[in-house]
């Protein structure tokens, strides 16, 4: 038995089934066993937008630079990406801009990563622009802010709720009588959070209470009059609720989420219709979501991919295909949304 199941089933032993956020905070976070403290495996089990394209960083990159001259280009601007990964996205952008005038001198990058291998690799990835590393954004200094985001929201712990036909129950995580990790249902749970009231169809609800302290904090950063943007990009529905999304990846595969805990990548789909309404409720003006196939395009990633192919050694073959699978509706093109959540701008940011 892997050291993390054997204390998850010490856990349940001493207080009783615990709720899937506990369970996948512990896989993800555990100091000495979690997945992203220990042997974050972006690339291994799983690979995202910017390692599979330089496209996706570039487009990134004039997002960024298209907001910060909207803005009226501010000679100060703090910018801030969320779960940066291998920082890849943020050097694909930050290279991309290089040429811009004004727009590097006016940045202080802030980074916010809970993984300290990850973080590593984001300080020697990043050196030439001097990152600074928050525990979360209401962390980050004053002044108008650019916030980033690509596969960091699906990372956030969800609750399940259950409706079995007369009672909401939570989704929990025990053990079996012979001490093997099993789901179950724990009574009459109400499902926290503002809900769609239950309209007979909804019977699986998940709900990433992260979502609302992420909101909350840009909305104490709006309250205090900072003018902002935050881009999200992540996998998951745009009107419906998820229902029951958990799942694992190992090396590649999807495997079950109880089997190899800590060893494996444990992910939720992001519910961008709660995720809207939370940013309207929190008084902040809310672009999208929207495809990510239509909005990398209307950022002009296919002439930049054709420019870039021009000068590849392969005429651009493996670049062609890795940019066609971001944008591909049929592979991560409709998938993955983006949305903004943004305070004080007199624009639309590009894209939306
Ligand atoms: C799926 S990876 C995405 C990495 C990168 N954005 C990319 O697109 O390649 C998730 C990232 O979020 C970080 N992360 C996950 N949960 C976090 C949390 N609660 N606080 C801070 N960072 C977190 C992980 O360590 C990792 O850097």
């Amino acid at each position: 038995m892997s050291a993390l199941k054997d204390l998850l089933t010490r856990l349940i032993q001493a207080d009783g089934p615990m709720p899937v956020s506990t369970f996948m905070t512990l896989c993800l976070h555990h100091r000495d066993f979690g997945y992203y403290a220990t042997r974050p495996g972006v690339g291994r089990d799983f690979i995202t937008a910017p390692e599979s394209s330089q496209v996706f960083g570039d487009m990134i990159g004039l997002w960024l630079a298209q907001c910060w001259s909207d803005l009226g280009r501010p000679s100060s601007l703090q910018l801030a990406e969320l779960g940066p990964g291998r920082a890849t996205l943020m050097a694909d952008a930050l290279r991309a801009t290089r040429p811009l005038d004004g727009f590097h001198a006016a940045l202080s990058l802030s980074l916010v990563e809970a993984s300290p291998p990850l973080r590593s690799l984001q300080a020697e990835k990043l050196e030439a622009y001097g990152p600074g590393w928050i525990e979360d954004i209401s962390e980050l200094a004053p002044g108008p802010a650019l916030i980033l985001a690509n596969e960091y929201l699906d990372c956030l712990p969800p609750r399940q709720f259950v409706h079995t036909g007369d009672a909401w129950c939570e989704r929990m995580i025990g053990l079996t009588p012979s001490g093997t990790l099993a789901f179950g249902l724990s009574k009459g749970v109400p499902p926290i959070g503002e809900q769609p009231l239950p309209d007979g169809k909804t019977t699986k609800l998940e709900i990433q209470p992260g979502l609302e302290t992420l909101t909350e904090h840009l909305r104490l950063r709006a309250d205090a009059g900072h003018p902002f943007a935050a881009l999200f990009i992540d996998y998951g529905p745009a009107t419906t609720p998820p229902g029951d999304t958990l799942r694992a990846y190992y090396q590649g595969r999807q495997i079950d989420p109880l089997a190899r805990p800590g060893d494996s990548d444990l992910t939720v789909d992001v519910d961008f219709a709660r995720l809207a309404h939370l940013g309207r409720q929190a008084g902040l003006s809310v672009h999208g979501p929207v495809q990510q196939g239509p909005f990398l395009l209307s950022l002009g990633a296919e002439a930049h991919l054709n420019r870039l192919a021009r000068t590849a050694p392969d005429g651009g073959e493996a670049l062609y295909r890795a940019t066609r699978r971001l944008i591909d509706p049929e592979e991560m093109g409709a998938r993955f949304k983006v949305i903004c959540l943004s305070h004080g701008l007199n624009f639309t940011p590009v894209g939306f």
